[in-house]
């Protein structure tokens, strides 16, 4: 299984984003948390930033609405170019529809399931998607801690995925640091975002090795 490390660049500088996107070249996609301060209580990128960040990132952008009215605005998000484009099912009127459309666009498109949302619901769904999101924490901020609860919706979904032999991407976000990522991937994850594990470390390449090292490592002993 191939593993993906998305740092996320919420703990990085926000004044210095073009910089901040520059240190980490050996991550896979950088990982962009727009959040509408509506749907969850903080506020970050809008769209003009996105595009920016499109134009001046040598790495792919993963983006994660925390938005309210996806239907309306993630395809707006699509447009910049994004690589991947994630919403929350809690916020989608129609998760399918929306999907086609990002895909449409050009767009990886991607479902994210908050802690308490079931992933019962999306199983029989699976090929309409690139990528699923299991939030690790309650959306909204960096540097929380790792929720263990949340790796047999986790396991479900791998499950599926790997029944059906689909290509979509399994990923965690919230809390994956060197002591948490194993048990993500050993219960089925295959990207990984990480904010405060890699932006709050000396040397970003050396902290996404880390990660890569102890991922691939736990994928090896699962298999
Ligand atoms: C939280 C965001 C995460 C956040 C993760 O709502 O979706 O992407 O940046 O930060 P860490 O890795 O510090 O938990
Ligand atoms: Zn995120």
């Amino acid at each position: 299984m191939t593993v993906r490390i998305n740092p996320s660049i919420l703990s990085a500088d926000f004044v210095n984003l073009e910089r901040e996107v520059s240190r980490i070249a050996s991550a896979d996609l950088v990982h962009v948390d727009v959040m509408d301060n509506h749907f969850v209580p903080n506020l970050t990128f809008g769209q003009r930033m996105v595009e920016r960040l499109q134009a001046v990132s040598p790495i792919p952008l993963d983006l994660h609405l925390m938005i309210d009215d996806p239907d309306r605005w993630a395809p707006v998000f699509a447009e910049s170019g994004a690589a991947s484009v994630t919403f929350h099912a809690e916020a989608a009127a129609d998760a399918v529809g929306l999907a086609r459309r990002l895909r449409q666009i050009g767009a990886r498109a991607g479902i994210a399931l908050k802690p308490g949302t079931d992933a019962a619901p999306y199983l029989e769904l699976l090929p309409e998607f690139d990528q699923v999101l299991v939030m690790t924490v309650e959306p909204g901020f960096g540097g929380q801690s790792f929720m263990p609860e949340t790796m047999p919706k986790l396991r479900a979904l791998r499950e599926a995925v790997d029944r059906i032999d689909a290509d979509v991407w399994l990923q965690v976000d919230g809390g994956i640091a060197l002591d948490t990522i194993a048990i993500a991937a050993e219960a089925g994850a295959d990207t990984f975002v990480a904010g405060s594990a890699v932006y709050g470390a000396d040397d970003l390449d050396a902290a996404i090795a880390g990660l890569r090292q102890a991922a691939e490592s736990a994928h090896r002993h699962g298999s």
